[in-house]
């Protein structure tokens, strides 16, 4: 067994703000784990809205904090109390949603640690914890995708967005998608849009009501948040699901609750951790997102690998629209 040192390299925020806060510091003590933590050499760590969320003081976290809420590597050492159940050993390769992966080593909560399949690396483990995970939840949870359904997703050549639309068409649903440029627009097409709207050239909402003969979508799956709401709202059909799952435009402040009756639509706004709070749910449905990522029904597309020294980089690509696909940091 390799020796644990006592400190490590990762990336820590001392106070909010813009990227300029990250700070790559070389003296951080490796965490000891809890008696239910898992302590992970981590591999990759994956980079997200969240981190930024965080960084930027919309998600509150107590500071000094390590960025990153995602990660995959190997089991070092195990807590007392980690049920045998979850059958975690050292020397697993696991992926883990946890704070503070933007590191060498992290102690993450058992009941959020999977042991990865042989067929399926470390690399991409780290990539599909959360934009994986939450695109699964959106599809299977916050609104059930069925065959014969049209949906609606928004930034179809993101990460979430482009899992979102492999997702939908696995269950068998058409998809329209939108996107900014002609080059997101071939990504989108290959992950298997049927239609694709350019939304800086056309208007969402006259696209989707051609398209839909004036029904709109059975669900909008958004996570433009506040720019979009209204174009969300106006292409859900009557009796049909908003799924409005995040803010990369900003947070959406101004919800007039009856707007909703005028079509009797439902508004779901999750998050992930509250679909799998507990390691029944995580378990169902990390092994359902495994299961189809090794049989290639689901193909995650890399859009970037970065360095713990170029994760303002990361950040800020991924919140300046420069991005498609996962973005991963090598550790
Ligand atoms: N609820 C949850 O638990 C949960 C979990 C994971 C992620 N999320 C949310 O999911 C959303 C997508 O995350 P992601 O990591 O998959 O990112 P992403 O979709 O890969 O990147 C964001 C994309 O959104 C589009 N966009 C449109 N307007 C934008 C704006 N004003 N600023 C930035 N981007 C804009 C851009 O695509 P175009 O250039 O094509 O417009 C951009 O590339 C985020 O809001 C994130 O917070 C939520």
């Amino acid at each position: 067994m390799t020796s644990i040192p006592k400190t490590m390299k990762g990336v820590r925020f001392h106070s909010t703000g813009d990227s300029s806060v990250l700070r790559l510091e070389t003296d951080i003590p490796v965490p000891a784990p809890g008696e239910t933590e898992v302590l992970v050499d981590l591999d990759y760590a994956g980079v997200n809205f969240i981190d930024t969320y965080q960084r930027g003081g919309l998600y509150p976290i107590k500071l000094p904090a390590t960025s990153g809420r995602e990660g995959a590597g190997h089991i070092v050492q195990i807590g007392d109390k980690v049920p045998s159940s979850y059958d975690l050993h050292v020397g697993d390769a696991v992926a883990v949603f946890a704070q503070g992966t933007m590191a060498q080593y992290v102690a993450a909560p058992a009941t959020s640690a999977m042991k990865l399949p042989a067929s399926v690396s470390t690399r991409i483990g780290a990539a599909v914890m959360l934009q994986g995970l939450t695109a699964w939840t959106m599809v299977k949870d916050a609104h059930r995708v069925e065959k014969g359904q049209c949906i609606l997703v928004q930034a179809a050549a993101g990460g979430t967005g482009g899992l979102l639309v492999q997702m939908c068409k696995h269950l068998g649903a058409a998809v329209i998608g939108t996107v900014s440029t002609t080059q997101k627009a071939e990504l989108a097409r290959r992950h298997g849009c049927d239609y694709v709207i350019l939304y800086k050239d056309q208007s969402v909402q006259d696209e989707v009501t051609r398209l839909t003969e004036g029904k709109g979508c059975h669900a909008v799956l958004s996570g433009i948040g506040k720019s979009t709401f209204a174009a969300d709202l106006a292409c859900t059909r009557r009796r049909g699901t908003l799924v409005s799952y995040g803010n990369s435009s900003g947070a959406i402040t101004d919800l007039k609750i009856l707007d909703l009756a005028k079509k009797n639509v439902k508004l779901v706004r999750p998050t992930l951790v509250n679909y799998i709070t507990e390691r029944e749910e995580f378990v169902e449905r990390t092994s359902e997102l495994l299961d189809l990522i090794a049989k290639g029904a689901v193909r995650v597309e890399l859009g970037g690998e970065y360095g713990l020294d170029t994760l303002a980089a990361a950040q800020d690509d991924l919140t300046g629209q420069k991005t498609t696909g996962k973005l991963i940091v090598k550790l």
